[in-house]
């Protein structure tokens, strides 16, 4: 499974560097096979070169050039960083980021084979607005991405659910990836409000490959109890 950390605008350098040796210890020590990406804040971006992959919460697509306040593929690279976070319901709805510039972003980092997760998911008018109309909005955040890219990951995170502490039913989570699974054969993850209370019973529904996780994963005993989850679902 793939469990990961979205850390947002939260952890100085420092903070990150201490939160991923807290990480590597705790997979090094419970002999944790899954996968455990972390997505730091881009000024707490560094190299890592144990278990834990350390992924971008978003980049500009170049080399590097005049954008100001954007970070480019350079500054990746510097690091070792091979993994992108594209879509995030932060980026569309308060960055204002269309489904234009992520496609255009998307396919920057495909070329160039980084591994993306892609996030996905509705506002709570869409969901309110029936399945039809919910489908169709959720559908649209697929135009222009390649759905077949071999180093693809979705994640499906209702923005309703993001920070709110609410989260879809058991059921409703259930056949929302059996629906997506039909789009996309790429892993798919949970995100929205998952915590150490609801990680395992997330975790253990069909079609869930992994989970996304914001609020509760700035905790590293919370982060990591959630790994070992993972773990004994997996195994
Ligand atoms: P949350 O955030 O866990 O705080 O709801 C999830 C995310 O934004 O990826």
């Amino acid at each position: 499974m793939i469990i990961a950390a979205n850390l947002k605008t939260n952890l100085s350098r420092k903070q990150t560097s201490e939160y991923v040796a807290e990480l590597e210890l705790f997979i090094a020590q419970h002999s944790i096979t899954q996968e455990v990406l972390v997505f730091p804040a881009l000024s707490s971006l560094n190299e890592n070169d144990g278990d834990v992959v350390i992924g971008a919460q978003n980049a500009y697509a170049t080399v590097n050039g005049a954008f100001t306040g954007e970070i480019g593929l350079e500054h990746l690279e510097e690091f070792g960083i091979r993994t992108i976070l594209i879509g995030h319901s932060e980026r569309r709805h308060i960055l204002g980021e269309s489904q234009e510039e992520l496609v255009v972003k998307f396919n920057y980092y495909k070329a160039l084979g980084f591994k993306i997760v892609y996030c996905i998911g509705e506002p709570l008018e869409k969901r309110e607005a029936g399945k039809e109309e919910m489908m169709r909005y959720i559908f649209s955040q697929y135009e222009g991405i390649d759905t077949s890219y071999e180093n693809l990951v979705i994640a499906y995170e209702p923005v309703w659910a993001i920070g709110t502490g609410l989260t879809p039913t058991l059921q409703d989570i259930k056949e929302m990836h059996l629906d997506l699974k039909e789009k996309s054969s790429a892993p798919l993850l949970y995100g929205g409000s998952v915590k150490v209370t609801n990680a395992k019973e997330v975790l253990e529904i069909p079609n869930v490959d992994g989970i996304l996780v914001g609020s509760a994963a700035l905790y590293v005993e919370h982060f990591s109890t959630m790994i070992q989850y993972a773990q004994d679902i997996s195994s």
